[in-house]
Order: C-alpha cells, then sequence, then structure tokens
C-alpha cells in the first residue's frame, strides 16, 4: 500500500483524511521539524502545492496535502481561497463563521447557495506532481445546527442530505458526500494507474 506522508497541519482534515485513505494508502503523521508554510497562492491547487513540496523536500517521500475552500454564490466566491482567514490573520472557526453569518444575514433563502471544493495534491520525490478536486454543492444555513465537523460545518448543508448541516451528519455520511472525500478518492483513482515510485 503507497505511503504519504500528511502534509496538512490541521487535525481535523487529518482525522477525515486518514478515515477516506483507510484500506487504500498509509497516512504518515506530518514531520514536526517542518514549521508552518505560508499558504500565499493565488488558487487552492498552489496553496495544496506549497504545503505538498515542502513536506516532500523535508521528508524525502511523497506528501499529500489538501487545500479547501467554501464559496458562497451571494458573496461573489467568497470565502474562498482565504477560508482560513475569512474573519482576519489568525480568527478561528468560531470568528469565521460569525463573519459568514453576519455577511449573510440579509440574504434571501433562495439565494443562499454555494459549494466546499477540496484540490488534493500529492507531490513525490523526483518532481512527479498528481492533484484531484472534489465539490460538494449546498446551501448556507440561517443559524448553525449540529455539533460535529469543524469550520463551516454547522452553516453547510449539502443538496443531498435532506436539510440536515455536515455538522449534523456523522463522520462517515461527511466523508462519503464531502469535498474532500470526493477528492481523495478520485486521486485514490488516479494513483492506482501511476508505476510505483
Ligand atoms: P485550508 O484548506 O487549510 O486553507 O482551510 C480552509 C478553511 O476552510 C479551514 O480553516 C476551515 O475553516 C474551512 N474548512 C476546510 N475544510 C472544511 C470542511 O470540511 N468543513 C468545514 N470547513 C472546512
Amino acid at each position: 500500500m503507497i505511503e504519504l506522508v500528511c502534509a496538512s497541519a490541521n487535525p481535523d482534515k487529518v482525522a477525515e483524511m486518514a478515515e477516506v485513505l483507510a484500506g487504500h494508502a498509509v497516512l504518515l503523521p506530518r514531520p514536526e521539524g517542518v514549521g508552518d508554510v505560508a499558504e500565499d497562492a493565488d488558487d487552492l491547487t498552489g496553496n495544496a502545492r506549497l504545503k505538498a513540496r515542502a513536506v516532500c523536500r523535508f521528508a524525502g517521500a511523497a506528501a499529500l496535502a489538501d487545500d479547501t475552500g467554501l464559496e458562497v454564490d451571494a458573496l461573489g466566491g467568497a470565502p474562498g481561497v482565504h477560508s482560513a482567514r475569512y474573519a482576519g490573520d489568525g480568527a478561528g472557526y468560531a470568528d469565521n463563521l460569525a463573519r459568514l453569518m453576519a455577511d449573510m444575514s440579509n440574504v434571501a433563502p433562495g439565494q443562499r447557495t454555494a459549494r466546499f471544493r477540496s484540490v488534493v495534491m500529492v507531490c513525490f520525490p523526483d518532481g512527479t506532481e498528481l492533484a484531484a478536486e472534489g465539490v460538494v454543492e449546498g446551501v448556507i444555513t440561517v443559524e448553525p445546527r449540529g455539533e460535529g465537523g469543524f469550520g463551516y460545518d454547522p452553516v453547510f448543508a449539502p443538496v443531498e442530505a435532506d436539510g440536515q448541516t455536515f455538522a449534523e451528519m456523522g463522520a462517515e455520511a461527511k466523508n462519503a458526500l464531502s469535498h474532500r472525500g470526493r477528492a481523495l478518492r478520485a486521486l485514490l483513482e488516479i494513483l492506482k494507474g501511476q508505476p510505483p515510485r
């Protein structure tokens, strides 16, 4: 089974990635010495590449990164690539969620469409880079609901889920529908067709 060093530092994401990859790939812990990688690219693919390259170089082994954005149509696609720092540098999940709720306070129910998009990328020491994308369409709810998940999960209701938010679903149900689950399953298919490196 292929071994991938995890290049994502967010433990909530890592837990989901490990669940989706279980039985298909071994996710090795992110080396502590890598330090923070500045995520200052213009798009999700660029940020995933920055993270995966940095960890691949440090570890001398194949590294897997995820970069995710929430695109809200009524906000012209924001927060998008800036989802992690929507409420400013150093903002946490609660701050970002509060800013989103404030920005959406006057948006009518029929206009609250949004999507999560994830780009996952594996960088190999020989310079090969393989990427895949996953998208899930949904709506931004009027109030946060549910205790599970993380980040914007309490206000994102996927269209395929009968009105439940990601935070109201179990981890397995979220992974089956989610941007990250879809991106990782697509990446596994790409990896299957690759020669051993
Ligand atoms: P990044 O991919 O590390 O730049 O993270 C973007 C931000 O989007 C995170 O800090 C979370 O707030 C949010 N986010 C990423 N993935 C998810 C998810 O699956 N559910 C809810 N929020 C998420």
